[in-house]
C-alpha cells in the first residue's frame, strides 16, 4: 500500500516537554487516518506538524523528517506544500470578510480570475460541505456572521477550493448537530478517492465508521488501533 505521508523519527519539543516522542508512520494514499487519543496527547501538534506551522513557533525544537509522497517538506516552499496539504483548523477560522470571498482567496491567488470559473467552484466546494442551501442568499455577507458549525463547514469547503492531495482535518465536527456530522462524513468518504484524508476526532464511534486505519496517539506515539 502506498503511502502519501510519513514521518521518520518525528520528535516535536516545547520547551522542556516532549510532545512527539520519534513517530515513524506511514499514512496511506487515498484513505481515511482517524487519529484518537486524549486531551493534550498531541493530535493537533502533529497535524501542524505536516503543514510545517510549527517552525513559527517560538521556544520549538524539532527534528526527524516528514515526506510528502518521498520528497522532505522542510525542502519545498511552504506556499506549495499548504497547497498540497490542506489543513482545517480545530477552531474554525474565517477570514473576516464575505463568504464569497472567504471561499475565492486561495484561487485568486493561485491566478483563477474568471468569475465564471470563481462561482462554478465556489457551488460546487459549498454544495460538497453542505452549507450551499443555507448561504446562497449571502454570500456577499461576512462570513463572520455565521454560526459556529457553519463557519466549520466553510472552512472544510474553502480547504477544497484549493483541491488538496491530502486534507488535514482537526476534530471538524466537534461543533456539529449529529445531521451535519454524518454529512461531513458522507462527504469525507466520497472525496477520499481522489484526496487522502487524516482526521483528529474525540469520538471512537465516527472513527470506526469512516476510519480505513485508526490510530491512537498515547504518550507522544502512534499506534494503530484503538488503546485509549
Ligand atoms: N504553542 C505551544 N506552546 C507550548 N506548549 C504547547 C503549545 N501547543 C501545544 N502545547 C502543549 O503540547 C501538548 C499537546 O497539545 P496539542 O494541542 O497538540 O494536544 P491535542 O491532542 O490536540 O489536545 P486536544 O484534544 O485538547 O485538542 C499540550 O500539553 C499543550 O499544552
Ligand atoms: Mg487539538
Amino acid at each position: 500500500m502506498q503511502n502519501i505521508i510519513e514521518t521518520d523519527r518525528l520528535s516535536v519539543s516545547y520547551g522542556s516537554q516532549k510532545v512527539l516522542d520519534n513517530i515513524s508512520y506511514g499514512f496511506k494514499k487515498n484513505k481515511i487516518t482517524a487519529i484518537l487519543g486524549s486531551s493534550g496527547c498531541g493530535k493537533t501538534t502533529l497535524l501542524h506538524a505536516l503543514n510545517n506551522l510549527l517552525s513559527e513557533e517560538e521556544n520549538i525544537k524539532i527534528s526527524g523528517d516528514i515526506q510528502l509522497e518521498g520528497t522532505s517538506i522542510y525542502s519545498m516552499q511552504n506556499e506549495i506544500l499548504r497547497k498540497k496539504v490542506g489543513l482545517v483548523f480545530q477552531t474554525p477560522v474565517v477570514f473576516p470578510m464575505s463568504i464569497y470571498k472567504n471561499m475565492s482567496y486561495a484561487l485568486s491567488y493561485h491566478g483563477i480570475s474568471s468569475k465564471k470559473e470563481l462561482d462554478r467552484i465556489i457551488e460546487e466546494k459549498l454544495k460538497f460541505a453542505g452549507l450551499y442551501g443555507e448561504v446562497k442568499d449571502k454570500l456577499k455577507k461576512s462570513a463572520l456572521k455565521l454560526s459556529g458549525g457553519q463557519k466549520q463547514r466553510l472552512c472544510i469547503a474553502r480547504a477544497l477550493t484549493i483541491e488538496p492531495k491530502v486534507l488535514l482535518l482537526d476534530e471538524p465536527c466537534s461543533a456539529l448537530d449529529i445531521e451535519n456530522t454524518l454529512l461531513i462524513e458522507k462527504l469525507l468518504t466520497e472525496l477520499k478517492s481522489g484526496i487522502s484524508i487524516i482526521i483528529v476526532t474525540h469520538n471512537i464511534e465516527q472513527a470506526k465508521r469512516i476510519g480505513d486505519e485508526i490510530v491512537t496517539m498515547k504518550s507522544g506515539s502512534l499506534s494503530e488501533g484503538i488503546s485509549l
